[in-house]
């Protein structure tokens, strides 16, 4: 099947969770932060530690249960979409953000970015407990079809809906790091603006 080979072979997706185990900066690059720039990097600090939460299970690092893993997507959902996307008004840019001015620029692919995440978020959710991945998604699906099937290949919540959790969970984890890689530059552990290449 075309979709399983892309996520299960193609190794650049687990690059997307190496992100997830290199955090470490982020705390210190967090602190100082005030008002809505606290409010969104603790919404991502949430969302990061969810899905390491998730991860440790899929690994089999911890064994695997349906409902912490639904519990976690939920509160991954709860915090993307508009509710992601509210957190960045216009130009703020407060220190020590790592938010870069482009998200304004391109609004509507970060909005398309925030609603992807919430939409996965919610397949993983709605298909943990069902290996074979065969649970319907409800309304979020209709969000995410007009700006997602890109040339990126990024597949639809019909699409994850077959597949296992751990592809729904690599499509989540790619989310992150395209977001990441359009709309945030990472600081580095000094502090100061980073330019780490990718
Ligand atoms: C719609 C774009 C977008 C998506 C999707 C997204 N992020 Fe973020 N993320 C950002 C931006 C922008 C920042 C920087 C925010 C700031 O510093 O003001 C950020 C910051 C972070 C931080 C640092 C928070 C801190 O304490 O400074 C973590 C951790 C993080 N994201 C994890 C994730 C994970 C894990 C996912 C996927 C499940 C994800 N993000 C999905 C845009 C996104």
């Amino acid at each position: 099947m075309r979709l399983r080979s892309k996520f299960l072979l193609v190794a650049p997706v687990l690059g997307a969770l190496a992100i997830l185990s290199a955090q470490t900066p982020d705390a210190i690059a967090h602190k100082g932060a005030k008002g809505i720039v606290k409010e969104r990097m603790d919404a991502m600090k949430s969302i990061g530690d969810n899905m390491k939460a998730i991860k440790k299970m899929l690994d089999g690092e911890q064994p695997f249960n349906a409902d912490k893993v639904k519990k976690a997507a939920g509160v991954i959902k709860s915090h993307a979409g508009t509710t992601l996307t509210k957190l960045f008004p216009e130009g703020s840019m407060d220190k020590p953000t790592e938010a870069t001015p482009k998200i304004w620029e391109d609004w509507e692919d970060f909005q398309a970015s925030a609603m992807r995440l919430q939409a996965y978020a919610e397949v993983l959710e709605m298909t943990a407990g069902n290996p074979q991945g065969a649970a319907e998604a409800s309304g979020l699906g209709a969000a995410i079809k007009a700006s997602d099937i890109t040339e990126d290949g990024w597949p639809t919540v019909a699409e994850l809906n077959q597949l296992p959790p751990q592809a729904v969970f690599m499509a989540m984890g790619k989310t992150c790091k395209s977001c990441h890689e359009s709309f945030r530059v990472k600081k580095d552990e000094e502090g100061h603006d980073g330019h780490k290449g990718h």
